[in-house]
């Protein structure tokens, strides 16, 4: 996704992993185009930065936060750094996904049970599901969930 929001002329884009090892393999497939991007190495619940965002965009990360309370922390960070008329992306398992992701728990969600995490600060704008391929040639349905913050209503 980076990548292609480079190709198009983005700026200040800000890529956030848990994992250095992603990170690392994102860079490296970037080349010299990552100095272009701000690389976070942190549990996004931890997040710090100094900048704001127009689009804040999760795919397969929100799913892990299985518990109520870390779930509650994600929505205080989205609300913190995304800006009064940005959008929020959230890409998790569908209800009719798979149980687990690299043998992790998650959480499946719809477009009902993610507006009812959000529902403090942000409003559900639409939804669609997704097939993604997987490179072991299974498929994963995922929904898509988009949100903008109340100050828009
Ligand atoms: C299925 S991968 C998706 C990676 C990438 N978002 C994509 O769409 O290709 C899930 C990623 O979520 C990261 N992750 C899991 N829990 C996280 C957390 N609490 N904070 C930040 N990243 C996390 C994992 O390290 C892993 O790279």
């Amino acid at each position: 996704m980076a990548d292609h929001l480079l190709a198009l002329g983005y700026t200040n884009i800000t890529v956030l992993d848990i994992s250095a090892k992603a990170i690392g393999r994102a860079k490296l497939r970037l080349g010299d185009k990552s100095n272009e991007i701000k690389w976070i190495v942190s549990d996004v619940l931890n997040i710090v930065t100094g900048d704001q965002y127009d689009l804040w965009h999760d795919r397969a990360a929100f799913h892990f936060l299985t518990e109520p309370e870390d779930q509650i922390k994600y929505v205080a960070a989205v609300a913190k750094y995304l800006n009064a008329n940005g959008k929020l992306i959230i890409g998790t398992f569908s209800i009719d996904g798979p149980e687990k992701c690299s043998g992790l728990a998650v959480e499946r969600h719809s477009p009902a049970s993610l507006s009812n995490i959000f529902r403090e600060h942000f409003h559900l704008t639409g939804s669609m599901e997704h097939i993604h391929h997987t490179p072991f040639n299974t498929g994963q349905l995922f929904n898509y969930s988009w949100f903008q913050n109340y100050h828009n209503l």
